[in-house]
């Protein structure tokens, strides 16, 4: 059987930025957008973003995976760019985005992500577009979930809160007699070491995934290549990070990225393979490792 894949990318912060109305500048974004002007800008670049993604179109993935951060500072214009910007990665029943910290970023724009992007998450049926959502691709379930919450200046914390983590129970109870590759998406890391960027509620999570198990979870938001493993109740989970879709390498970042895994069945167990492919200097993609998760 051939295998099923699935690309993985993460934080565009979609550039370039239309200049905010003054009304939008307060608290908050104010700091937001004098870090952009100030540094961001340089280090998220729409032409690395399109070469990256046009190199992903190259490898045909049967699904494709957005964690979050589409824009910077929740404007409202950034939405209708971030939209225009999605349709040319692929229509919504081949895509999923989730939102990140930078998609809700201030109280008053904290649903402008589900409202803009319903389709892109809302799960398989009729149903409203919430969080936790189901979408079954080939041998994939993939489970979105959002981390996306508004937080103080400063902080890029994230929360996935009481009510989505006991409808994710009630969900994974529901799939555990299927023969399913779960593929959980969040934005948030399940670990990190730095307090003002962390997922607060992730020991929860972590609790929660290691009495029902997934197969893979895909995040964003460090801007790092990263796989750390976690408890499942019979086997370990990688927790796989990728770089900024966007980001040319700086500081202890490195440039843009994205992960390809390639999913089959082998007997009784899964086999994931995993390939990174990444932007060089030259603004060329090309293949960075590959590995077997297992
Ligand atoms: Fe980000
Ligand atoms: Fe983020």
């Amino acid at each position: 059987m051939a295998a099923f894949t699935l690309a993985h990318l993460s934080d565009p912060h979609l550039a370039p930025l239309s200049r905010p109305r003054l009304s939008e500048l307060a608290g908050k974004r104010a700091l937001g957008y004098l870090n952009w002007t100030r540094n961001r800008y340089k280090y998220h670049r729409r032409e690395v973003l399109d070469v990256l993604v046009s190199d992903l179109h190259a490898q045909m993935p049967d699904q494709i995976a957005v964690t979050g951060d589409l824009v910077n500072f929740a404007l409202e214009s950034e939405f209708p760019l971030a939209q225009a910007w999605l349709r040319t990665v692929g229509p919504p029943d081949q895509v999923t985005a989730i939102p990140g910290n930078h998609d809700a970023y201030v109280r008053s724009t904290r649903l402008r992500f589900a409202e803009s992007f319903a389709e892109y998450f809302g799960g398989d049926g009729d149903g409203p577009a919430i969080f936790p959502s189901l979408r079954r691709r080939g041998p994939l379930a993939l489970i979105s979930l959002s981390s996306a919450v508004p937080s103080a200046p400063f902080m890029a914390t994230g929360r996935v809160g009481s009510a989505q983590l006991a409808a994710l129970e009630v969900l994974l109870q529901s799939l555990a007699n299927e023969q399913l590759f779960r593929v959980l998406l969040v934005h948030h890391p399940l670990r990190s070491a730095n307090r003002m960027k962390r997922l607060t509620d992730a020991p929860e999570l972590i609790a929660l995934l290691a009495r029902h198990g997934v197969e893979l979870i895909l995040h964003g938001h460090d801007h790092v290549h990263s796989t750390v493993w976690i408890d499942g109740p019979d086997r370990k989970i990688p927790v796989v990070g990728v770089p900024s879709a966007s980001s040319i390498a700086h500081g202890h970042y490195p440039a843009a990225a994205y992960n390809v895994f390639a999913v089959a069945r082998d007997g009784n167990h899964w086999r994931c393979d995993m390939t990174v492919r990444g932007v060089n200097d030259a603004l060329r993609v090309r293949e960075i490792r590959q590995l077997r998760l297992f």
